[in-house]
Formats: C-alpha cells, sequence, structure tokens
C-alpha cells in the first residue's frame, strides 16, 4: 500500500473551498488532493480550470448527505485527512429553507465522521479531521468586545445553528471515539470566486449593471472581513500545525460598518469602471431588514497569531481592489454564475 498522504477536502469547488484546494496541488506535490463536492448551485469546477490538470488533484461528485456513498468514497480514497468546508452557506437562504440546512451542514458532517471512523476503525495514528466553521456560531456582539475561543455559542440564525450543531458533533467525536480533530471559526471572507449572492459581489454585480444595492435595515451592522487567500492560508498551516481538539479562530483585525464598506466599494468602483463619482452611491437603497439580523461580528485572532504565527497578509484596500479587478476581468464567470436559476433566487429575494 502507498504511503502517499492523501487528504480529501470538501466543498473545494465553492467560494474558499476552491482557494484552499489551489492551495494546497500548489504546496504539496507529493500529496494525493480530493476534491469532493455535489456541484450546487455554489459549486464551480470553472474555480478551479488551472489546476484540474495536476498530477496531485482530483475531483469526485460526490453528496455528503448521501452516507453509503461516503463509506463508498472513503474505502476507494482511504484520506488520512479531511479538510471539511461543504455546506449551506448563505443566511437568507437559510431563513427560507431551513432544513436544507439541517441536512447539509448537520446530517452531512456526521455522514463524513462515521466514514472517517468506520476507516480507521478509531486507529488515529496520523490521521485528521478538520472542521471549518464560522464566527456566526457565537451569536452578536454589542458595540464593543471580541469573540474568542470560549466564547459560548449562541446563534441566532438557522445557518449558524446547523454550523454550531456540526461543530458539537465534531467535538463529541473527539471526546467520546477520540477522532483527532482541529475547528476554525472564521470571520466574513471575500475576494474572488465568491457566489454573487453575498454582500460584496453581489454589489460589485449591481453596480456593474446598475442595479439597485440593497442595504438591510439601516446599514449599522458590522462585520469583520477577512481575504480569502489569507483563509486559505491560515487553513492550511492549521491542518499541519494546530492542535488535536483545539478551536481557532481566524479574523481580519479588519471591522466595518457595511454602510461604510459599501461606500467605499462604490467610490473604488466608480474609480475601475471610469465613472463619475457618486454615480455607484446613488445605487444605494435602504431595503427591509434581514430578520434576527446580527448586530456586529468581531474576531479576536491572537491565539493562531500567537501559536501558529498567521496573521492576514492583504490590507482591506488592496484586497478589495483584488476583488474588484477580478471580477471586471471575469465576467464570463459572472455571466455564467447569473444566469438560470440565480434569476429566479434574485426575484423572490429583492423583487423585480
Ligand atoms: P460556498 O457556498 O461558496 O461553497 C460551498 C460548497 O459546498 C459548494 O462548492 C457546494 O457545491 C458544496 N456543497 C454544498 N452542499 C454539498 C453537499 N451536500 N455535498 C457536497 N458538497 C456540497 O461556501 P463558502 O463561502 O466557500 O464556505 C465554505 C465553508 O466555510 C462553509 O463551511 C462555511 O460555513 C465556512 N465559512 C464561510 C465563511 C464566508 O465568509 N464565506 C466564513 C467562515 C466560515
Ligand atoms: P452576507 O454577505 O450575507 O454575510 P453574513 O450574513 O454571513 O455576515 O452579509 C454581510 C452583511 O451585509 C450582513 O450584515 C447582511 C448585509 N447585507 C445587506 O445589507 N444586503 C444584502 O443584499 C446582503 C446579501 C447582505
Amino acid at each position: 500500500m502507498s504511503n502517499q498522504t492523501t487528504i480529501l477536502i470538501t466543498g473545494g469547488a465553492g467560494f474558499i473551498g476552491s482557494h484552499v484546494v489551489r492551495q494546497m496541488v500548489a504546496n504539496y506535490p507529493d500529496y494525493k488532493i480530493i476534491n469532493l463536492d455535489a456541484l450546487t448551485y455554489a459549486g464551480n469546477l470553472e474555480n478551479l480550470r488551472d489546476i484540474e490538470d495536476s498530477d496531485n488533484y482530483l475531483f469526485e461528485k460526490g453528496d455528503i448527505t448521501d452516507s453509503a456513498q461516503m463509506e463508498r468514497l472513503f474505502n476507494q480514497y482511504r484520506p488520512d485527512g479531511v479538510i471539511h468546508l461543504a455546506a449551506e452557506s448563505h443566511v437568507d437562504r437559510s431563513i427560507e429553507n431551513p432544513n436544507a440546512f439541517v441536512e447539509t451542514n448537520v446530517m452531512g458532517t456526521i455522514n463524513l465522521l462515521n466514514a472517517f471512523r468506520a476507516l480507521w476503525q478509531d486507529n488515529w495514528e496520523g490521521k485528521r479531521f478538520y472542521h471549518i466553521s464560522t464566527d456566526e456560531v457565537y451569536g452578536t456582539l454589542g458595540e464593543t468586545g471580541l469573540f474568542t475561543e470560549t466564547t459560548a455559542y449562541d446563534p441566532n440564525s438557522p445557518y449558524s445553528a446547523s454550523k454550531a450543531a456540526s461543530d458539537h458533533f465534531v467535538r463529541a467525536y473527539g471526546e467520546t471515539y477520540g477522532l483527532p480533530y482541529v475547528i476554525t471559526n472564521c470571520s466574513n471572507n471575500y475576494g474572488p470566486n465568491q457566489f454573487p449572492e453575498k454582500l460584496i459581489p453581489l454589489f460589485i454585480n449591481n453596480i456593474i449593471e446598475r442595479r439597485p444595492l440593497p442595504v438591510y435595515g439601516d446599514g449599522n451592522y458590522t462585520r469583520d472581513w477577512l481575504y480569502v487567500i489569507d483563509h486559505a492560508v491560515a487553513i492550511d498551516l492549521v491542518y499541519h500545525q494546530g492542535k488535536n481538539g483545539e478551536t481557532y479562530n481566524i479574523g481580519g483585525f479588519n471591522e466595518w460598518k457595511n454602510i461604510d464598506l459599501v461606500k467605499i466599494l462604490c467610490k473604488q468602483m466608480d474609480l475601475a469602471l471610469s465613472r463619475s463619482e457618486g454615480d455607484s452611491e446613488s445605487l444605494i437603497t435602504f431595503v427591509k431588514d434581514r430578520p434576527g439580523h446580527d448586530k456586529r461580528y468581531a474576531i479576536d485572532a491572537s491565539k493562531i497569531n500567537r501559536e501558529l504565527g498567521w496573521k492576514p497578509s492583504v490590507t482591506f484596500e488592496e484586497g478589495l481592489a483584488r476583488t474588484i479587478d477580478w471580477y471586471l476581468n471575469n465576467d464570463e464567470w459572472l455571466k455564467n454564475v447569473t444566469s438560470g436559476a440565480y434569476q429566479s433566487y434574485y426575484d423572490a429575494m429583492y423583487g423585480k
């Protein structure tokens, strides 16, 4: 039997997953990297065109909610490690259809844990299950304070409740069966390849098309933004150097109120599109608030900084400029993902 390290990455065709796959394929030519993804509306193999022919990469279409399929695939590939990113990831969709979030995020995670256990029969030497989670499990903050690794879970949306449940199951498998796990809880990501239902790519796309920019409520909601490639670097680091049974918070030290962020984005877009100043800002439209809208998220990322030496490398200005650049240079990608089903989602969510 070969001694080659095999890592199975779930959700590798999605936004963050595609950056993780690309980085692992480039950094570890000796590993075998398996990308397991169901290719839902959010998964897109176009994200990985540049590396799809690499010798150390393989794509497998699979659905983590199918337990028999997961057992079969785990037996076939015998992964030493799992980096689990597959999820339903959009809060607004979770408000419309919570069940899909329970099925994928909770049941899907349990299926992976079971398949990993069944494969290795609790002989865990050299094995690792890395579960990717979100800061949203901690609920909401007031004007001050930061989420740390010991902040009590207090999820408010069906999305964050499903992620919290999956985090608990991973931890429980660690305690109960000795499954070697690590969990990271990260703040809001932005960057190339993000599906244009999330704030930044949605607004970039709407500005390009001169559609209204739907700011929820008064826009005074705060998020902590991290450039996706810095997240992928952190994931590589935690996978290789994180301690079993530990949680690490990952964040950008970069808090913005939505309305301030949108105004900066508008300015940069005006410049990039050679439109007159104020053009994009005039598209801002305040709309009905999201139910249960968390007021503020902010991460204390000092543990991963102290213990593993990670910190963000890209400033917000730079990251935003690179993101805008990417969307403007990839209009084909944007066109492909915003055709078909996207239109009906958009009409249902925001009206025609
Ligand atoms: P995404 O929605 O862009 O991608 C999710 C991927 O999972 C897609 O490729 C999709 O096809 C796949 N998938 C969905 N259901 C599946 C199933 N049943 N079986 C197999 N594959 C399936 O999500 P993202 O923004 O890249 O987030 C990835 C992970 O990171 C998620 O677990 C999310 O909770 C977490 N996270 C995201 C953010 C963020 O800001 N985007 C922040 C912190 C944590
Ligand atoms: P989002 O990108 O959906 O991420 P999350 O809800 O996981 O933080 O939203 C980021 C913030 O932007 C959040 O406070 C909701 C707000 N928002 C809008 O104001 N309008 C929109 O159309 C969207 C999608 C989000």
